[in-house]
């Protein structure tokens, strides 16, 4: 485990010394078989696997959700050992955000620049979380300038991150492959995520509600237009007493701008946010006109 920028430079330069090519994993830990699909990708194309895990308080709009956020780095160190990635950095927070004015800070202010993600960043989780993508994107630019990585992988779960990720990536110019990973589901369907822990046992049983919703929704673009059947979805799934849809979004699967009609052939996305309780879930499906 590579707990500092430092100790990670002198294996990043006996790796680059060999040619080795290097992929990386960024997590926040609570890792689950979703985030080893992405250890598994970069393990298939890449010479050399590294995972990150740091829990990045900035991308937080819920300080309880911070705090609540599950953490078990021996258990994760176990699991990614199993998975066989090579290598681990676990930074604390004052390497990744170091005191206000100290040189450590320098560095960073020097080498981190604001990225133009508009519209990207207005819609779904930027509307609802504000603050939360300008967190994502500081924490994966330093990690990109930690690490130096050729190739990130990133999952289609977090559909909207990985979009920003890319945009990120092109305007800065940062000469690293983003790869783009499927969505890992439980057996009933329920996409897995480290926040699926904090359910309790009933709103665990019915939480399969959103991924069935969508799937079904998959096979009614035929028979309902944009709103009717984004409407059908958010009633769906309210209908179940535990679940309370925060948004359904019909998008461009590029741009993420809201879909009004349907395009015969033209590919959309349809992604939720829904809260159990304090407990708030994303999911995502492609569907086809
Ligand atoms: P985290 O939520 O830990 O997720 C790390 C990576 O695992 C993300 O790319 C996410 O999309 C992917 N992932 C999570 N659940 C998945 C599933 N069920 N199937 C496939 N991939 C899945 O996303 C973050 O951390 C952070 O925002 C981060 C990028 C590390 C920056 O802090």
């Amino acid at each position: 485990m590579l707990k500092n920028i430092g100790e990670y430079r002198t294996y990043f330069d006996i790796l680059k010394a060999e040619k080795k090519k290097i992929g990386f994993v960024p997590t926040m830990g609570a890792l689950h078989e979703g985030h080893l699909s992405l250890v598994y990708s970069s393990k298939a194309n890449d010479d050399i696997t590294i995972s990150s895990i740091f829990v990045n308080p900035t991308q937080f709009n819920d300080p309880s959700d911070y705090r609540g956020y599950p953490r078990d780095l021996d258990r994760d160190i176990e699991i990614l050992k199993s998975a066989g990635c090579d290598a681990l950095f676990a930074p604390s927070e004052s390497e990744m955000y170091p005191e206000k004015g100290s040189v450590a800070e320098l560095y960073w202010t020097g080498n981190i620049r604001e990225v133009n993600l508009a519209p990207l960043d207005s819609v779904m989780e930027g509307k609802y979380r504000p603050g939360h993508f300008d967190g994502v994107t500081t924490i994966v630019q330093k990690l990109f300038y930690a690490i130096k990585p050729d190739t990130a992988y990133f999952g289609d779960k977090d559909y909207q991150q990985l979009a920003i990720i890319r945009r990120m990536t092109d305007e800065l110019d940062l000469s690293i492959d983003i790869v783009g990973c499927p969505i890992i589901r439980e057996s009933d369907g329920l996409a897995l995520s480290s926040r699926n822990a904090l359910l309790s046992k009933d709103q665990r049983a019915v939480s399969c509600i959103i991924y069935n919703t969508l799937k079904s929704a998959q096979a009614q673009v035929h028979t309902k237009d944009v709103q009717e059947l984004s409407a059908w979805i958010a009633e769906e799934i309210n209908a179940e007493p535990l679940c309370e849809v925060q948004y359904v979004e019909i998008s461009d699967p590029d741009s993420l701008a809201p879909v009004l009609k349907w395009e015969p052939n033209k590919k959309t996305i349809c992604c939720v946010a829904v809260f159990m309780d304090s407990v708030r879930l994303i999911d995502n499906v492609s569907l086809f006109p």
